[in-house]
């Protein structure tokens, strides 16, 4: 195992030394880059994936989770009234504290999967892999996690190495 782990990391560290000698980034889905453990403070997504996950929200997320990703409460129902309202939808917040706190400790993975398996309501699963792994990235955006130089991967087993912490 030791001997395992450290070819993990001299090939890790012959990556940095590569992307910093030819002054680019390390190849975005590359290997040695997913070998370690990361959490969500640690630059997990870009900036421009963010912009892209931005269109998406707005056009498949926003009705309920709205702008800022704070979600919706219910509209309060009075009884026999005019007031009653139909159709705003509610929906628990996505992005900001409470939402952190509630997933702390669990995995870019299991957040994404819910996400692919029951979001949009009514419409699990229509987003592609890469929009979904977008999404998220301007979720964390949108909490204040800061972006880094590698994209959020779209990768079930990239996203497991990544934690969610507030
Ligand atoms: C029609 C309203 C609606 C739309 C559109 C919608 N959601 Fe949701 N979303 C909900 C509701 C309601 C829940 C709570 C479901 C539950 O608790 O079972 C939820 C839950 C979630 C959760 C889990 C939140 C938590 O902490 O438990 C995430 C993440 C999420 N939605 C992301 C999205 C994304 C991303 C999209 C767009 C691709 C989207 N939603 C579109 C209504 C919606």
């Amino acid at each position: 195992m030791r001997v395992t782990h450290a070819t993990t990391a001299a090939a890790f560290a012959a990556a940095v030394l590569v992307s910093q000698l030819v002054g680019s980034d390390l190849e975005v889905g590359s290997d040695a880059a997913y070998a370690q453990q990361r959490s969500v403070a640690d630059g997990v997504y870009t900036g421009d994936q963010a912009r892209r996950g931005r269109d998406h929200y707005r056009k498949r997320c926003i009705l309920c989770h709205l702008d800022n990703g704070q979600g919706r409460e219910a509209e309060p129902v009075i009884v026999g009234q005019s007031l009653e309202r139909e159709g705003d939808p509610e929906a628990p917040p996505v992005a900001g504290e409470a939402f952190l706190k509630k997933w702390n400790g669990r995995t870019a993975k299991a957040l994404y999967d819910t996400m692919r398996t029951t979001m949009p309501v009514g419409s699990a699963g229509s987003l592609s892999p890469q929009e979904y792994a977008d999404v998220l990235a301007y979720l964390l955006e949108l909490s204040k996690l800061p972006a880094g130089q590698q994209e959020l991967p779209a990768a079930p087993d990239r996203l497991d190495l990544i934690t969610i912490k507030q």
